[in-house]
């Protein structure tokens, strides 16, 4: 197994992608590997409202659950770099999408519909998924969110199987970035392009 501490590990990866894309699961195993903290957003908001994201939706409505969920995302953005599992919604919030697009990198976990049912089916405490038909619900969130999740710095697919294998792509993905960034050419150093050279 390659060894992760290759990496960078100065900004917070934040783990974005729908309902049953394995964020949590793949973040506190990534974050183990990288030998950062975990934080699991949903929880985070959870805590800081005393109850379930099924009652907040319930007693609040979705918009206050919407707002809580911005400003818990961006306060753990504010603090020390982490890996951070979002819920399938905050990406969508052009607030916290801002906000992830300037303090961490992003990381989209693609997974296939039916990867998606199998593993929301397990539970049912997902509101969303509870208003009507799970398989038309995740349909039509795949066609509204899966073009806004592109805008993530990366993607990658979430596979069935053991989440190393997920993990594993995962920190491929954020090594070739790394990567990409150092053999990018220094702005200062490319001729007319120095600081304060004539445009
Ligand atoms: C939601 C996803 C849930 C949770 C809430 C709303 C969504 O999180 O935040 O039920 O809008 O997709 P998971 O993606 O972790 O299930």
């Amino acid at each position: 197994m390659p060894a992760a501490g290759d990496l960078p590990a100065d900004r917070t990866i934040v783990l974005v992608g729908l309902m049953g894309a394995g964020k949590s699961c793949i973040g506190r195993r990534l974050a183990a590997r990288l030998g950062l903290p975990f934080r699991d957003a949903d929880a985070e908001i959870e805590r800081a409202a005393g109850c379930s994201i099924e009652d907040i939706f319930e007693l609040h409505g979705e918009a206050a659950f919407r707002k809580g969920e911005n400003r818990v995302i961006c306060r753990l953005l504010d603090g020390a770099p982490h890996v951070l599992a979002t819920g399938g919604g905050a990406f969508m919030d052009p607030d916290t999408r801002a906000a992830i697009g300037a303090r961490a990198v992003s990381v989209w976990l693609r997974a296939d519909l039916e990867l998606m049912l199998k593993r929301t089916g397990r539970r049912n405490n997902r509101p969303l998924l509870k208003r009507g038909d799970p398989r038309k619900i995740l349909s039509a969130l795949i066609a509204e969110r899966y073009p806004v999740y592109a805008d993530a710095d990366l993607a990658v697919d979430s596979v069935d199987g053991p989440p190393e294998v997920t993990v594993e792509r995962v920190l491929a993905a954020l090594r070739d970035r790394a990567a990409a960034q150092d053999s990018a050419p220094d702005p200062a150093a490319v001729p007319g392009r120095a600081e304060g050279a004539e445009a």
